[in-house]
């Protein structure tokens, strides 16, 4: 199974200080060099995290893949195109959530969508679509001419008990193959870290995950005690 790093909470990091550090192309780079499959960013409406120049510059950089991820709307799909990622993931967004909360409604906005793979296509770059482990939605991302899909694995991730987990992992199962069987290429992603990722990790229908929390969340855990000993080390 490929993985791709989602790197938005670096950006954020760098915001909060209004300063370059931390980059997130660099970040991308180490990812890159650690063995990711590929960098995910939102260019988000508000550029809350990645901005614009990010986006131009991990295009430059990078040397595995670049998948943006982005809401439909004609500002974002004029910059990507511009831009030419490598994938784009389509997403629905709200200014007012601290992250993605659900998949697309690919059966209710089907004609704008289609428009916009259309768009994309022009310009030769493929489009996955951020749906929930429905079929109705899978099968109109087939319709509308989506290359992938990207299961939103939230409801896993959230699941409280064991046997919800095993429901949501069953929906996700069920999901995939339907996804394959149509011949899109599935890809999951949201809330997935060390220690859900195991079961995912057996549903071979699954081509890719996309991972950005827990892993920055994991950079902090092991990281903080080593750059801490550093500091320590200059000051003596
Ligand atoms: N996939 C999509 C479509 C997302 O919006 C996000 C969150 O930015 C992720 C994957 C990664 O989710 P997480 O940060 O929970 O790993």
């Amino acid at each position: 199974m490929r993985l791709c790093i989602n790197i938005d909470h670096v950006a954020t990091l760098r915001n909060a200080r209004g300063e370059s550090q931390p980059d997130p192309v660099e970040a991308a780079l180490v990812c890159e060099r650690a063995g990711a499959d590929g960098i995910v960013c939102h260019l988000r409406e508000d550029r809350r995290h990645i901005r614009d120049a990010d986006v131009r510059r991990l295009r430059d950089a990078l040397t595995t893949k670049l998948d943006l991820e982005m809401a439909a709307t004609p500002e974002i799909i004029a910059i990507a195109r511009r831009i030419g990622p490598d994938l784009v993931t389509l997403v629905p967004e709200k200014r007012k959530e601290l992250t993605t909360e659900g998949g697309l409604d690919v059966v209710r906005s089907h004609r704008s969508l289609r428009m916009s793979v259309e768009r994309f296509h022009e310009k030769n770059i493929p489009v996955s679509l951020f749906v929930d482990p429905v079929a109705e939605q899978i099968e109109m991302s087939k319709e509308i001419g989506a290359d992938m899909i990207e299961l939103h694995t939230g409801e896993y991730a959230n699941a409280r008990t064991a046997e919800a987990r095993r429901r949501q992992l069953r929906r996700i199962a069920a999901a995939a193959l339907l996804g394959r069987t149509l011949g899109l290429t599935v890809n999951a992603g949201h809330g997935l870290n060390y220690a859900n990722m195991g079961p995912v990790k057996k549903i071979h229908e699954i081509q890719e995950v996309s991972i950005g929390h827990a892993v920055i969340v994991r950079a902090v855990e092991v990281g903080l005690g080593s750059a801490v000993r550093e500091m320590v080390r200059l000051l003596k």
